[in-house]
């Protein structure tokens, strides 16, 4: 993407760079816990997409992927606090695993909660969390995710991976967008 298309918008964050060191460590975290186990990661749509595919290709480890797609925003940067699960992954891919239900944020929670309830539902045999970015609040469901690739305050970001009224996904650089720009 053109730098110059965003930076009117977006102030930058972490670099590409940096999102590679954090991916890298946390891969190596989740290798050597999970080398043993063919777990089954499980990516929340839309907005881990990115995280997942740059995620699983550092894990030279048997494993499998499966996805759920959970929506709570609408088109606003405030939860609307209820949470809509419609695609569901196979029960089979589930079933007894050890599953890594994988998100971009870990913002209220809510999301992460309801996809746990539903993944216990098929019989996951244990599940951990992992987002690429938690924001460091005080929150009642999900209070900490099990790995994290970064920490940030409670902004409201963009870009790899997560969006803004279905924007800047593809962004390859994680931002704050800019006030004026909402
Ligand atoms: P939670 O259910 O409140 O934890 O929110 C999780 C979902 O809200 C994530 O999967 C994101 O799609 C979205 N979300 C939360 N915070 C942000 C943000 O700062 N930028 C973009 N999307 C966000
Ligand atoms: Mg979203």
């Amino acid at each position: 993407m053109d730098p110059a298309m965003d930076s009117a918008t977006v102030t930058p964050l972490l670099t590409e760079e940096q999102i590679r060191l954090g991916l890298e460590r946390l891969a190596r975290e989740l290798t050597r816990e999970y080398q043993n186990d063919e777990p089954c990661l499980v990516a929340c749509l839309r907005g881990s997409l990115v995280f997942a595919a740059d995620l699983i290709r550092r894990m030279p480890i048997p494993l499998r992927i499966d996805f759920l797609h959970a929506s709570s925003y609408g088109a606003g940067t405030v939860s609307s606090g209820t949470v809509e699960l419609r695609l569901l992954p196979e029960p089979d891919e589930v079933r007894a695993r050890r599953v890594i239900l994988l998100d971009d944020i870990l913002d209220s929670g809510r999301t992460l909660h309801a996809a746990r309830l539903k993944l216990e539902s098929v019989g996951a045999r244990e599940i951990r969390t992992c987002v690429f970015l938690e924001k460091r609040i005080e929150r009642e469901f999900e209070k900490k995710a099990d790995y994290r690739c970064f920490e940030i305050g409670d902004e409201f970001v963009v870009g790899y991976g997560l969006d803004y009224a279905g924007r800047y996904r593809n962004l390859p650089y994680l931002g704050i967008l800019k006030q004026d720009a909402r």
